[in-house]
């Protein structure tokens, strides 16, 4: 992969940066609900400012968080300091991650939807996953109809642009499923409701396994 190996998008950063200081509680039971029952060593992708950290489950023994844009990443280790397991916060996008000893978990929280290649990452986190663990995800997808029509004009004009290369219309589960894992648990839902015309609405919160 030709992915660099950190990031600087000074402008998505100030404007998530924004969006995680003023999350709602449905958002931080999902985050909650996307890492409960983790433990041991977990890799987590695109950590943002570490707004998942606070919900990790203290058997959880480490998170080592990859985050590449610096801004996002001050912030993430700030919020590691505070985190009630240990957090070690590292400058690496996904694509350039090392594989050492391979994690027990994986953790993607609306991530998939910004890097450049997610068939690519999704492999590559299969190799640094041991068999038999697990992927956690939280992310929102592709929908249907009208509101997919919206998906593929933001994704061509300027939504990955003002949100840090993120695309609204992926069908992440199967990008999953065709990476090699076994989906065990995926449900669906909005964050909206389905009138509202907000292309980031379904999402698909889930785990799947890398068979052992
Ligand atoms: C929408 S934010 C989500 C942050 C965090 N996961 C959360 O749940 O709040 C997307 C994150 O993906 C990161 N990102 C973008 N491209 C990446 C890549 N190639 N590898 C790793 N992280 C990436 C961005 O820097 C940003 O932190």
């Amino acid at each position: 992969m030709t992915a660099p190996d950190t990031l600087d998008n000074p402008l998505f950063a100030r404007i998530w940066t924004f969006m995680s200081s003023h999350e709602t509680d449905w958002l931080r039971d999902r985050r909650r609900e996307n890492l409960a029952g983790l433990s041991g060593r977990v890799l987590e992708v695109g950590a943002g400012t570490g707004s998942n950290f606070a919900f990790y489950p203290e058997t959880v023994t480490e998170v080592v968080a990859a985050e590449p844009e610096s801004q996002l990443r001050d912030a993430a280790l700030i919020a590691a300091a505070a985190a009630p397991v240990p957090v070690t916060v590292v400058a690496s996008t996904v694509e350039a991650l090392d594989a050492g000893e391979p994690f027990d978990a994986i953790v993607c929280s609306l991530v998939l939807c910004s890097v450049d290649r997610p068939q690519d990452v999704l492999r590559q986190l299969y190799t640094l996953l041991k068999p038999g663990g697990e992927l956690r995800y939280f992310e929102h997808v592709a929908s249907p109809g009208l509101r997919g029509g919206l998906q593929r004009v933001a994704d061509a004009t300027f939504w990955p642009r003002l949100f840090g290369n993120c695309h609204t219309h992926r069908d992440t589960e199967q990008a999953i499923t065709a990476a090699g894992f076994a989906v065990t648990a995926s449900r669906r839902g909005h964050q909206f409701p389905a009138w509202a015309p907000l292309p980031v609405s379904e999402f698909a919160l889930g785990s799947a396994s890398r068979p052992a």
